[in-house]
């Protein structure tokens, strides 16, 4: 992990701060811990659950897990939010991972490139519209996953307030949704950021913060020129922080 004092190092180009590299190993292993501990509970009946559950210390040990690892997730997902919407009201950062037409555009340009049309790949902006995807995906999936999840966890409370039906919907919201969410992150992203031949053995920009020197190349650059300055700070993104 580098230090940050400086946006530029041997070279290289600063892409993310450590407090980004540190929210997304965070989401990590809160992600993933929720789908292991929950998605043992949803195929409670295969081997390899009652494995994980054992594993655990038994099923109520797992849904302990799964509850602390849900409010753990909700106040990283709610900082996020709130230190987003602050820094962009606030002119720090440009509200770079808002979805533009720029990025219909760049889709079509890839699948033409991708046909074998066009001799070139759309040119990324600081996020491409794969990243833009993926990222409101789990932004706006995982506000859902809380607030279905504490419908679950406070049905009674939540029967206060909205008809019953609304709490069995909500089961099979937050258990759907997790398979969904679960498999969309596994085969888009690990693809994206692993497997594609782009990156491939791993884009390793969110972990040292770095960006990868391949796709400097690709297109116009992703952070624009006065970042690369010594001692410059970040003016373009969210990331920025
Ligand atoms: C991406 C995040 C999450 C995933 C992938 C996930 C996944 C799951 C799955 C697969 C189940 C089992 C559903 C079934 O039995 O059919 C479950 C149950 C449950 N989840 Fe989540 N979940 C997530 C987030 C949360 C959050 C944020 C909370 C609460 C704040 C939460 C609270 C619960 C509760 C209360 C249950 C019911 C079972 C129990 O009482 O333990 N989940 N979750």
């Amino acid at each position: 992990m580098v230090s940050g004092e400086s946006w530029e190092s041997e070279g290289r180009t600063r892409r993310f701060s450590n407090f980004r590299i540190a929210e997304h190993l965070a989401l990590i292993v809160l992600f993933f811990s929720l789908a292991v501990t929950g998605l043992c509970q949803k195929f409670h009946y295969l081997g390899v659950s009652q494995f994980v559950i054992g594993a655990l210390g038994g099923i109520d040990s797992a849904r302990s897990l799964h509850h602390m690892a849900g409010v753990l997730f909700t106040a990283l997902l709610l900082q996020h939010a709130v230190a987003s919407f602050l820094g962009v009201l606030m002119f720090r950062w440009k509200p770079s991972m808002l979805i533009a037409l720029r990025d219909a555009q760049d889709a079509v340009a890839d699948v033409r490139y991708y046909l074998g049309i066009e001799e070139r790949p759309a040119p990324q902006g600081r996020f491409s519209y794969k990243e833009k995807f993926i990222y409101w995906l789990t932004f706006l999936g995982g506000l859902q996953m809380i607030a279905t999840g504490l419908t679950l966890w406070f049905p009674v409370d939540a029967a206060r307030y909205m008809p019953g039906q609304f709490i069995a919907a909500a089961k099979d919201m937050h258990s759907s949704d997790a398979m969904l969410l679960f498999l969309i992150v596994v085969v888009w992203h690990i693809y994206d950021s692993v497997l594609n031949p782009e990156v491939f053995p791993l884009d390793k920009s969110i972990f040292t913060g770095f960006q990868d020197p391949r796709a400097e190349g690709r297109g116009e650059p992703l952070t624009p020129p006065a970042v690369k300055k010594e001692g410059a700070k970040p003016v373009d993104g969210m990331d920025a922080l």
